[in-house]
């Protein structure tokens, strides 16, 4: 029988998995072509192409200007949170990338080093991410809207040589000073880095600590260009941390040779985008949107990118976004589905597109967090555009499942991801490890070995990537999500099996958020879930226990957690509603009932478990929470 496209690069990838990667491993150019596939990673998971060379920041950008590029557009900086824009060349990106790499490597960083980058949303970013890769360095970005304490444990871990970072950020008209953040994270941090270097945007100036920190301007003043560093395929090109469901975050490696074709392949297969067009993803560097849509993906294509400084209203309005893609003829746009809820929420009727030419708009992509049908039709109502919902994780680096539109385009069928990205063999097992019949919602897998650009494992930890992702059903890399795949081969993804939540397409852990709620002197046991939220599709809400005469108002401690939390995790967690209760529901065995206490929460009327200790309890939450 004829195959599709779609059929044939599945079975492809699927019968012969390193003959189909090494033949697009073809698209780029590399230093040393690779012959050898698939093998284990040091890092507990699979690597590839570890006998090729090449250097993912080079293809970036030397290798564009050598195609032709010089004079294109690489990078445009939008930003109305300070009134700016600029536009960077691939030649001039290229040169800055250089001279700044020249400033790493004055500061003795080299090949195998980490670089710990906290910063905001402005070229310096990009460009700080692309020079640690030219030099074989390792980059581990830090979100902004993470709070001092978060930063420590990432330095702890990644134990990087040097921290970059920016006086401050802006959120919308609020000035957030980063350095004194960095400060205390590196008054946290048993690791120290040699030194720090620190852009100093006009909005706020940076105190300096002689020595230890240096100010951006000055060294790139007294750099010198450097040529990137040829390393081999498997070779780490950045650490990014992601919640897991404890409060150590994982550090997830991504390599520079399996990234670079994923990228690439994506670029084609799942954004169907051209060299020359120009792509759009409303992310933050801090996520691994940002990392592989923003920077890697559309440059290592040959596309122009954005990086914008703003958010989908109040930087002015909610035709931002709209402003955005007519201005900059944007092809395609991606961002999570939280932006566009926002966007509605402000302006239901669309009328902010009027007066925007959004006639090069192509396709509209949505992640982060399930479509939600009536946004999925909102945006379809407004655009008549191709509104492509696709499943993925910090932990794949590029999507599992998606509409193929590069091969094929598939009809849209809302609340649904798409079908498995070629590479990607996705099954749905139960508890028992057993494959789930057609339509039924079990533990959604991917069968190995996972295709190039999904993480090589967790720095420095091994253990922990086994025991998390490989384990529960061997052969199988579980991915931590719920769904079903019905009978067109659509998958479903329904939601979280574990303790990781997503608040406005941020995923955040509510175990560990529980670690800062129990570290209070008053509370003796917590309990911390999501509940649904119209706009940020979750939002975490906490129960607390106090312990035998703390003799503090209710209302005073739960005002008191929450500024905790804030000040631990940062403002991101948005935990805003905490309760004390006197019981929490749990088990006989001791387990707290999560999935009960969420269920009450959404004011559902949850069958009470036959497994609980003392169903009374309920009726006093459902009381506590007003349901
Ligand atoms: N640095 C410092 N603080 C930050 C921050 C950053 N980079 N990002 C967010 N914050 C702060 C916000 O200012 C806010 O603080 P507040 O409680 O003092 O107001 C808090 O963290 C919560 O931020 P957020 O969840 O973004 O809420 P919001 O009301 O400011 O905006 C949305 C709501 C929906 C507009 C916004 O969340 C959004 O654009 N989401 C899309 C997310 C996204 O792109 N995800 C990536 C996956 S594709
Ligand atoms: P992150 O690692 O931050 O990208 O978050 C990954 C998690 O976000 C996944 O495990 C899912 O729970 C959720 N997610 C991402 N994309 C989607 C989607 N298209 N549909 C449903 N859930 C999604």
């Amino acid at each position: 029988m004829l195959q599709s496209p779609h059929q044939r690069h599945a079975q492809a990838a699927a019968s012969d998995p390193d003959k189909f990667w090494l033949q697009q491993a073809q698209r780029l150019r590399w230093f040393r072509k690779p012959d050898r596939g698939h093998e284990p990673a040091e890092s507990g998971g699979t690597q590839w192409f570890a006998d090729g060379e090449l250097n993912v920041a080079w293809l970036a950008l030397d290798a564009q200007v050598e195609a032709g590029r010089a004079d294109q557009t690489a990078l445009i900086y939008d930003s109305p949170v300070t009134q700016s824009l600029r536009r960077y060349s691939y030649a001039e990106l290229t040169e800055e990338v250089a001279r700044f790499a020249g400033v790493l490597a004055d500061l003795g960083v080299v090949r195998g080093d980490r670089v710990v980058i906290y910063m905001p949303m402005i070229p310096e970013s990009v460009i700080a991410m692309l020079a640690c890769a030219r030099l074989g360095a390792i980059h581990s970005v830090v979100f902004g809207g993470f709070a001092a304490r978060e930063l420590a444990i990432r330095i702890d871990d990644a134990r990087p040589r040097v921290v970059l970072s920016a006086s401050c950020g802006l959120e919308g008209e609020r000035i957030i000073p980063y350095k004194p953040l960095l400060d205390a994270a590196l008054d946290q941090a048993q690791h120290q880095p040699e030194s720090t270097v620190i852009f100093q945007r006009p909005q706020c100036r940076a105190a300096m600590q002689q020595g230890r920190d240096h100010d951006w301007g000055e060294c790139l003043a007294r750099a010198q260009p450097v040529a990137a560093v040829p390393v081999p395929g498997n070779h780490p090109l950045y650490v990014l941390y992601t919640s897991g469901t404890t409060g150590k975050p994982k550090g997830v490696v991504r390599d520079h040779g399996g990234y670079a074709v994923a990228m690439s392949y994506s670029m084609e297969v799942v954004y169907g985008m051209q060299p020359g067009q120009v792509f759009w993803a409303a992310s933050d560097v801090g996520w691994v949107v940002g990392h592989s849509y923003i920077v890697y993906g559309p440059l290592i294509h040959g596309c122009t990118t954005i990086l914008y400084e703003g958010k989908p209203v109040r930087t002015p309005d909610a035709g931002a976004f709209w402003r955005v893609i007519a201005e900059h003829r944007v092809n395609a746009l991606f961002t999570a589905p939280t932006a566009f809820r926002a966007v509605r929420k402000e302006d239901p009727e669309g009328r902010l597109m009027a007066g925007h030419d959004l006639s090069c708009l192509e396709r509209l992509f949505l992640a982060g967090e399930r479509l939600d049908p009536p946004t999925h039709q909102w945006l379809k109502d407004r655009t008549d555009l191709p509104v492509l919902d696709h499943w993925w994780q910090t932990e794949t680096g590029w999507a599992i499942a998606c509409n193929p539109v590069g091969l094929e385009a598939f009809p849209e069928k809302p609340g649904s991801a798409g079908r498995p990205t070629p590479g990607f063999l996705i099954e749905i097992l139960d508890d028992a490890g057993q494959p789930c019949a057609t339509g039924e919602q079990g533990m959604v897998c991917v069968r190995l070995p996972l295709p190039p650009g999904c993480l090589l494992g967790l720095w420095q930890d091994a253990e922990r990537y086994r025991h998390g992702y490989l384990e529960t059903f061997p052969g199988y890399y579980l991915s931590g999500d719920g769904g079903y795949i019905d009978e067109d081969g659509d998958v479903f993804i329904m939601g979280r099996t574990d303790d990781v939540i997503n608040v406005a397409g941020h995923r955040l852990s509510t175990g560990e958020m529980e670690e800062v709620v129990a570290s209070h002197p008053a509370v003796a046991e917590c309990a911390v879930f999501a509940i649904a939220d119209s706009l940020k599709g979750q939002v975490p809400l906490g129960l607390v226990v106090l312990k035998d005469g703390s003799g503090q108002p209710a209302a005073q401690l739960a005002e008191e957690l929450v500024a905790l939390v804030r000040e631990k995790v940062g403002a991101i967690a948005c935990l805003r509603r905490i309760y004390v209760v006197q019981r929490l529901p749990k088990t006989r065995s001791g387990k707290i009932l999560r999935r009960t206490l969420r269920q009450l929460a959404d004011g559902e009327d949850p069958a009470v478990p036959s497994t609980i200790d003392d169903p009374a309890i309920l009726d006093e939450i459902r009381q506590v929470l007003g349901r």
